[in-house]
Protein backbone atom coordinates (compact mmCIF):
# COMPACT_ATOMS: atom_id res chain seq x y z
CA UNK A 1 0.00 0.00 0.00
CA UNK A 2 1.17 3.45 -0.97
CA UNK A 3 1.56 5.78 1.83
CA UNK A 4 1.75 9.65 0.99
CA UNK A 5 2.67 12.48 3.78
CA UNK A 6 1.01 15.52 3.61
CA UNK A 7 1.61 19.33 4.54
CA UNK A 8 -1.13 20.72 5.69
CA UNK A 9 -0.71 24.60 4.97
CA UNK A 10 -3.52 26.40 6.38
CA UNK A 11 -5.26 24.84 9.64
CA UNK A 12 -8.72 26.51 9.41
CA UNK A 13 -11.79 25.26 8.65
CA UNK A 14 -11.20 22.66 5.70
CA UNK A 15 -8.28 21.18 6.05
CA UNK A 16 -9.33 20.66 10.00
CA UNK A 17 -12.00 18.83 8.26
CA UNK A 18 -9.71 16.88 5.86
CA UNK A 19 -7.54 15.70 9.24
CA UNK A 20 -10.96 14.79 10.41
CA UNK A 21 -11.64 12.59 7.55
CA UNK A 22 -7.79 11.04 7.94
CA UNK A 23 -8.60 10.84 11.71
CA UNK A 24 -12.06 8.79 11.39
CA UNK A 25 -11.98 6.84 8.05
CA UNK A 26 -8.86 4.79 7.73
CA UNK A 27 -10.98 1.78 6.04
CA UNK A 28 -11.89 4.48 3.47
CA UNK A 29 -8.32 5.17 2.41
CA UNK A 30 -7.60 1.35 2.66
CA UNK A 31 -10.45 1.21 -0.12
CA UNK A 32 -8.84 3.49 -2.41
CA UNK A 33 -5.30 1.72 -2.29
CA UNK A 34 -3.54 4.34 -0.42
CA UNK A 35 -2.71 5.49 3.14
CA UNK A 36 -2.22 9.37 4.13
CA UNK A 37 0.19 10.43 7.01
CA UNK A 38 0.34 14.01 7.60
CA UNK A 39 3.91 14.77 8.18
CA UNK A 40 3.50 18.78 8.43
CA UNK A 41 1.02 21.74 9.64
CA UNK A 42 1.83 25.22 9.93
CA UNK A 43 -0.82 27.90 10.60
CA UNK A 44 -1.15 31.57 11.18
CA UNK A 45 -2.22 31.39 14.87
CA UNK A 46 -0.84 27.52 15.87
CA UNK A 47 2.81 27.69 14.28
CA UNK A 48 4.37 24.98 12.52
CA UNK A 49 4.56 21.24 14.02
CA UNK A 50 6.84 19.12 11.92
CA UNK A 51 6.78 15.16 12.37
CA UNK A 52 8.25 12.86 9.83
CA UNK A 53 7.21 10.43 11.46
CA UNK A 54 3.26 11.21 11.18
CA UNK A 55 1.58 13.22 13.30
CA UNK A 56 -1.31 12.41 16.18
CA UNK A 57 -4.24 14.13 14.71
CA UNK A 58 -6.37 13.36 17.26
CA UNK A 59 -3.95 15.26 19.98
CA UNK A 60 -3.55 18.14 17.47
CA UNK A 61 -7.42 18.46 16.48
CA UNK A 62 -8.57 18.48 20.03
CA UNK A 63 -6.33 21.86 20.74
CA UNK A 64 -7.71 24.45 22.74
CA UNK A 65 -8.71 27.77 20.99
CA UNK A 66 -5.49 29.91 21.24
CA UNK A 67 -2.95 27.05 21.79
CA UNK A 68 0.09 27.07 20.09
CA UNK A 69 2.19 24.11 18.79
CA UNK A 70 5.73 25.40 20.40
CA UNK A 71 7.03 23.02 22.83
CA UNK A 72 5.55 19.57 20.77
CA UNK A 73 8.64 18.00 19.07
CA UNK A 74 8.90 19.40 16.00
CA UNK A 75 7.15 22.51 17.02
CA UNK A 76 7.31 25.91 16.63
CA UNK A 77 5.45 29.17 17.24
CA UNK A 78 5.87 30.50 13.95
CA UNK A 79 4.58 29.32 10.60
CA UNK A 80 8.02 29.03 8.68
CA UNK A 81 5.51 28.23 5.64
CA UNK A 82 7.95 28.77 3.09
CA UNK A 83 11.09 26.57 4.95
CA UNK A 84 8.09 23.55 5.86
CA UNK A 85 6.95 23.86 2.18
CA UNK A 86 10.50 22.94 0.72
CA UNK A 87 12.10 20.86 3.29
CA UNK A 88 9.89 18.59 5.21
CA UNK A 89 9.43 15.07 3.78
CA UNK A 90 5.79 15.92 2.24
CA UNK A 91 5.19 14.37 -0.84
CA UNK A 92 1.77 16.54 -1.14
CA UNK A 93 1.12 20.09 -0.33
CA UNK A 94 -2.22 20.68 0.78
CA UNK A 95 -2.88 24.31 0.54
CA UNK A 96 -5.88 25.90 2.41
CA UNK A 97 -4.67 29.29 3.77
CA UNK A 98 -6.71 32.18 3.65
CA UNK A 99 -6.00 33.74 0.97
CA UNK A 100 -6.35 37.46 -0.78
CA UNK A 101 -8.85 36.63 -3.85
CA UNK A 102 -6.97 39.90 -5.48
CA UNK A 103 -3.49 38.90 -5.77
CA UNK A 104 -4.02 35.05 -4.86
CA UNK A 105 -1.29 35.41 -1.87
CA UNK A 106 -0.01 34.15 0.06
CA UNK A 107 -1.56 30.71 -1.87
CA UNK A 108 0.18 31.26 -5.01
CA UNK A 109 3.58 31.61 -2.98
CA UNK A 110 2.72 28.34 -0.92
CA UNK A 111 1.79 26.69 -4.76
CA UNK A 112 4.95 27.86 -6.26
CA UNK A 113 7.26 26.74 -3.57
CA UNK A 114 6.04 23.20 -3.43
CA UNK A 115 5.81 22.79 -7.13
CA UNK A 116 9.70 24.22 -7.20
CA UNK A 117 10.48 21.80 -4.65
CA UNK A 118 8.96 18.34 -6.34
CA UNK A 119 5.96 18.18 -4.41
CA UNK A 120 2.13 17.94 -5.75
CA UNK A 121 -0.06 20.59 -4.87
CA UNK A 122 -3.79 19.90 -4.01
CA UNK A 123 -5.29 23.64 -3.05
CA UNK A 124 -9.19 24.67 -2.71
CA UNK A 125 -7.86 28.24 -2.96
CA UNK A 126 -9.13 29.96 -6.54
CA UNK A 127 -6.71 32.32 -6.37
CA UNK A 128 -3.27 30.11 -7.60
CA UNK A 129 -5.65 28.51 -11.00
CA UNK A 130 -7.58 31.95 -11.57
CA UNK A 131 -4.71 34.45 -11.46
CA UNK A 132 -1.85 32.00 -12.79
CA UNK A 133 -3.31 28.47 -13.80
CA UNK A 134 -1.13 28.09 -17.03
CA UNK A 135 1.79 29.53 -15.15
CA UNK A 136 1.35 26.96 -11.97
CA UNK A 137 0.02 24.06 -14.50
CA UNK A 138 3.34 24.23 -16.62
CA UNK A 139 5.61 24.71 -13.43
CA UNK A 140 3.99 21.29 -12.26
CA UNK A 141 4.74 19.81 -15.73
CA UNK A 142 7.96 20.93 -15.41
CA UNK A 143 8.31 19.46 -12.14
CA UNK A 144 6.81 16.12 -12.94
CA UNK A 145 4.17 16.61 -10.54
CA UNK A 146 0.69 17.69 -10.44
CA UNK A 147 -1.23 20.76 -9.50
CA UNK A 148 -4.94 20.28 -8.90
CA UNK A 149 -7.63 22.39 -7.53
CA UNK A 150 -10.95 20.70 -8.04
CA UNK A 151 -12.08 22.71 -4.72
CA UNK A 152 -11.79 26.02 -6.49
CA UNK A 153 -15.30 25.56 -8.35
CA UNK A 154 -18.40 24.22 -6.55
CA UNK A 155 -16.20 22.24 -3.73
CA UNK A 156 -16.35 18.63 -3.65
CA UNK A 157 -19.17 18.60 -6.12
CA UNK A 158 -17.38 17.63 -9.40
CA UNK A 159 -17.18 19.44 -11.84
CA UNK A 160 -13.17 20.34 -13.28
CA UNK A 161 -12.03 16.86 -13.46
CA UNK A 162 -16.02 15.73 -14.68
CA UNK A 163 -15.30 18.05 -17.70
CA UNK A 164 -11.39 17.11 -18.24
CA UNK A 165 -12.39 13.70 -18.34
CA UNK A 166 -15.85 12.83 -18.99
CA UNK A 167 -16.78 15.56 -21.47
CA UNK A 168 -13.19 14.88 -23.15
CA UNK A 169 -14.68 13.73 -26.58
CA UNK A 170 -17.88 15.93 -26.80
CA UNK A 171 -17.41 19.59 -28.08
CA UNK A 172 -17.92 21.93 -24.99
CA UNK A 173 -19.77 25.51 -26.64
CA UNK A 174 -20.50 27.06 -23.13
CA UNK A 175 -20.58 26.29 -19.94
CA UNK A 176 -23.05 28.49 -16.98
CA UNK A 177 -23.45 28.10 -14.02
CA UNK A 178 -24.68 29.11 -10.32
CA UNK A 179 -21.35 29.57 -8.58
CA UNK A 180 -22.15 31.57 -5.64
CA UNK A 181 -24.07 29.79 -2.75
CA UNK A 182 -24.28 32.99 -0.57
CA UNK A 183 -25.85 34.87 -3.63
CA UNK A 184 -28.49 32.40 -4.47
CA UNK A 185 -29.26 31.83 -0.79
CA UNK A 186 -30.15 35.44 -0.95
CA UNK A 187 -31.83 35.71 -3.92
CA UNK A 188 -34.31 32.86 -2.73
CA UNK A 189 -34.78 34.37 0.54
CA UNK A 190 -35.44 37.72 -0.91
CA UNK A 191 -38.41 35.68 -2.76
CA UNK A 192 -40.31 35.75 0.67
CA UNK A 193 -39.92 39.63 0.90
CA UNK A 194 -36.54 39.95 3.15
CA UNK A 195 -33.94 42.82 2.18
CA UNK A 196 -31.07 41.84 0.69
CA UNK A 197 -29.22 43.39 3.88
CA UNK A 198 -31.04 40.78 6.15
CA UNK A 199 -31.00 37.49 3.47
CA UNK A 200 -26.91 38.22 3.70
CA UNK A 201 -26.69 38.46 7.55
CA UNK A 202 -28.54 34.84 7.60
CA UNK A 203 -26.08 33.65 5.17
CA UNK A 204 -23.45 35.00 7.01
CA UNK A 205 -25.05 33.32 10.26
CA UNK A 206 -25.00 30.14 7.95
CA UNK A 207 -21.58 30.13 7.16
CA UNK A 208 -22.12 30.25 3.57
CA UNK A 209 -20.64 33.74 2.85
CA UNK A 210 -17.11 35.23 2.18
CA UNK A 211 -15.29 36.79 4.81
CA UNK A 212 -16.27 40.11 3.11
CA UNK A 213 -19.33 39.04 1.67
CA UNK A 214 -19.11 41.67 -0.70
CA UNK A 215 -17.19 39.14 -2.70
CA UNK A 216 -20.06 37.16 -2.95
CA UNK A 217 -23.13 39.59 -3.67
CA UNK A 218 -20.89 42.25 -6.07
CA UNK A 219 -20.12 38.97 -8.01
CA UNK A 220 -15.88 38.80 -7.39
CA UNK A 221 -16.44 35.08 -6.59
CA UNK A 222 -18.39 34.12 -9.23
CA UNK A 223 -15.99 36.10 -11.84
CA UNK A 224 -12.67 33.95 -10.31
CA UNK A 225 -14.70 30.70 -10.52
CA UNK A 226 -15.99 31.75 -14.42
CA UNK A 227 -12.36 32.30 -15.14
CA UNK A 228 -11.26 29.34 -13.79
CA UNK A 229 -14.24 27.29 -15.36
CA UNK A 230 -13.22 29.34 -19.60
CA UNK A 231 -9.82 28.24 -19.37
CA UNK A 232 -10.24 24.51 -17.55
CA UNK A 233 -13.65 23.73 -19.99
CA UNK A 234 -12.96 25.91 -22.80
CA UNK A 235 -9.47 26.20 -23.51
CA UNK A 236 -9.67 29.91 -22.92
CA UNK A 237 -6.53 32.58 -21.18
CA UNK A 238 -8.95 34.79 -19.52
CA UNK A 239 -8.12 36.46 -16.52
CA UNK A 240 -10.85 37.48 -13.63
CA UNK A 241 -10.40 41.41 -15.17
CA UNK A 242 -11.69 39.62 -18.62
CA UNK A 243 -15.19 38.62 -17.11
CA UNK A 244 -17.30 41.28 -17.02
CA UNK A 245 -18.57 41.45 -13.55
CA UNK A 246 -22.17 42.60 -12.51
CA UNK A 247 -23.13 41.47 -8.63
CA UNK A 248 -26.99 41.49 -7.12
CA UNK A 249 -26.70 44.37 -5.22
CA UNK A 250 -28.82 46.07 -7.08
CA UNK A 251 -32.18 43.44 -7.67
CA UNK A 252 -34.41 44.38 -4.76
CA UNK A 253 -37.34 41.90 -3.52
CA UNK A 254 -39.86 43.67 -5.97
CA UNK A 255 -38.07 42.60 -8.95
CA UNK A 256 -37.56 39.04 -7.10
CA UNK A 257 -41.41 38.76 -6.40
CA UNK A 258 -42.01 40.33 -9.40
CA UNK A 259 -40.51 37.81 -11.19
CA UNK A 260 -41.50 34.67 -9.46
CA UNK A 261 -45.35 35.53 -10.17
CA UNK A 262 -44.33 35.47 -13.86
CA UNK A 263 -42.80 32.42 -13.33
CA UNK A 264 -39.24 33.74 -13.53
CA UNK A 265 -36.48 33.35 -11.19
CA UNK A 266 -33.43 35.63 -10.64
CA UNK A 267 -29.76 33.89 -10.37
CA UNK A 268 -26.24 35.15 -10.41
CA UNK A 269 -25.21 33.41 -13.47
CA UNK A 270 -21.62 32.60 -14.45
CA UNK A 271 -21.05 32.25 -18.05
CA UNK A 272 -18.67 31.66 -20.01
CA UNK A 273 -19.35 31.04 -24.20
CA UNK A 274 -17.28 30.29 -27.22
CA UNK A 275 -18.26 32.43 -30.00
CA UNK A 276 -18.28 31.75 -33.71
CA UNK A 277 -14.21 33.23 -34.15
CA UNK A 278 -13.14 30.74 -31.49
CA UNK A 279 -12.63 33.43 -29.11
CA UNK A 280 -14.30 33.07 -25.16
CA UNK A 281 -16.72 35.38 -24.12
CA UNK A 282 -17.13 35.32 -20.15
CA UNK A 283 -19.86 37.43 -17.95
CA UNK A 284 -20.99 37.15 -14.35
CA UNK A 285 -24.51 38.69 -14.08
CA UNK A 286 -28.44 38.56 -12.57
CA UNK A 287 -30.50 36.69 -14.78
CA UNK A 288 -34.08 36.11 -14.70
CA UNK A 289 -34.06 32.53 -15.56
CA UNK A 290 -37.61 30.94 -16.82
CA UNK A 291 -39.28 28.18 -15.05
CA UNK A 292 -37.65 25.66 -18.27
CA UNK A 293 -34.27 26.63 -18.08
CA UNK A 294 -31.84 23.94 -15.91
CA UNK A 295 -30.33 25.95 -13.73
CA UNK A 296 -34.08 27.64 -12.25
CA UNK A 297 -34.70 25.15 -9.71
CA UNK A 298 -31.36 25.32 -7.98
CA UNK A 299 -32.53 26.94 -4.80
CA UNK A 300 -30.67 27.58 -1.19
CA UNK A 301 -26.84 27.66 -1.30
CA UNK A 302 -26.32 24.73 -3.61
CA UNK A 303 -24.60 25.08 -7.22
CA UNK A 304 -24.90 24.07 -10.22
CA UNK A 305 -23.36 23.76 -13.39
CA UNK A 306 -24.51 23.06 -17.28
CA UNK A 307 -22.32 22.58 -19.76
CA UNK A 308 -23.33 22.85 -23.47
CA UNK A 309 -22.64 20.10 -25.57
CA UNK A 310 -22.69 18.82 -28.97
CA UNK A 311 -23.42 15.20 -28.42
CA UNK A 312 -25.77 15.29 -25.47
CA UNK A 313 -27.17 18.77 -25.48
CA UNK A 314 -27.24 20.26 -21.99
CA UNK A 315 -25.40 18.41 -19.25
CA UNK A 316 -25.75 19.81 -15.49
CA UNK A 317 -24.07 18.80 -12.48
CA UNK A 318 -25.74 20.41 -9.25
CA UNK A 319 -24.51 20.27 -5.69
CA UNK A 320 -22.74 21.67 -2.71
CA UNK A 321 -20.12 24.84 -3.51
CA UNK A 322 -19.02 25.31 0.08
CA UNK A 323 -18.71 24.01 3.61
CA UNK A 324 -15.70 22.82 5.43
CA UNK A 325 -16.38 19.01 5.00
CA UNK A 326 -17.71 19.28 1.63
CA UNK A 327 -14.47 21.39 0.35
CA UNK A 328 -12.26 18.76 2.44
CA UNK A 329 -13.44 16.33 -0.20
CA UNK A 330 -12.17 17.94 -3.19
CA UNK A 331 -9.15 17.64 -1.57
CA UNK A 332 -9.59 14.35 -1.20
CA UNK A 333 -10.57 13.85 -4.93
CA UNK A 334 -7.34 15.58 -5.89
CA UNK A 335 -5.06 13.05 -3.63
CA UNK A 336 -7.14 10.90 -5.58
CA UNK A 337 -6.35 12.24 -8.78
CA UNK A 338 -2.28 12.28 -7.08
CA UNK A 339 -2.30 8.85 -6.44
CA UNK A 340 -4.05 7.53 -10.22
CA UNK A 341 -1.12 9.63 -11.93
CA UNK A 342 1.84 8.70 -9.92
CA UNK A 343 0.54 4.84 -10.87
CA UNK A 344 -0.15 5.51 -14.34
CA UNK A 345 -4.16 4.79 -14.13
CA UNK A 346 -6.51 6.31 -16.35
CA UNK A 347 -8.30 8.57 -13.72
CA UNK A 348 -5.16 10.62 -13.72
N1 LIG B 1 -18.77 32.22 -0.31
C1 LIG B 1 -18.77 31.19 -1.32
C2 LIG B 1 -20.22 30.85 -1.62
C3 LIG B 1 -18.02 29.99 -0.83
O1 LIG B 1 -21.13 31.44 -0.99
O2 LIG B 1 -20.48 30.05 -2.50
C4 LIG B 1 -17.25 29.24 -1.87
O3 LIG B 1 -16.44 30.04 -2.70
Amino acid sequence: MTTYSLALIGFGGVNRALAELIRDHSGRFEALGFDLKVVAITDLGLGSLVQAEGIDLAHVLALPRGASFEGMPGGSAEPRNEEVIRNSTADIVVEATFTSPVDGEPAVSHVRWALEAGKHVVTTNKGPAALYGEELSSLARKHGVRFEFEGAVMSGTPVLRLARQMLAGLEVKGVQGILNGTSNYVLGQMETGLSLGQAVADAQELGYAEADPTADIGGSDVRLKVAILANEVLGADLKPEDVTTTGIQDITPDDVVRALGEGRRWKLIGQATRLEDGSVEATVSPLALPAGHPLAGISGATNAVAFDTDLLGPVTVSGPGAGRTETAYALLSDIIAVDASTKGSVHA
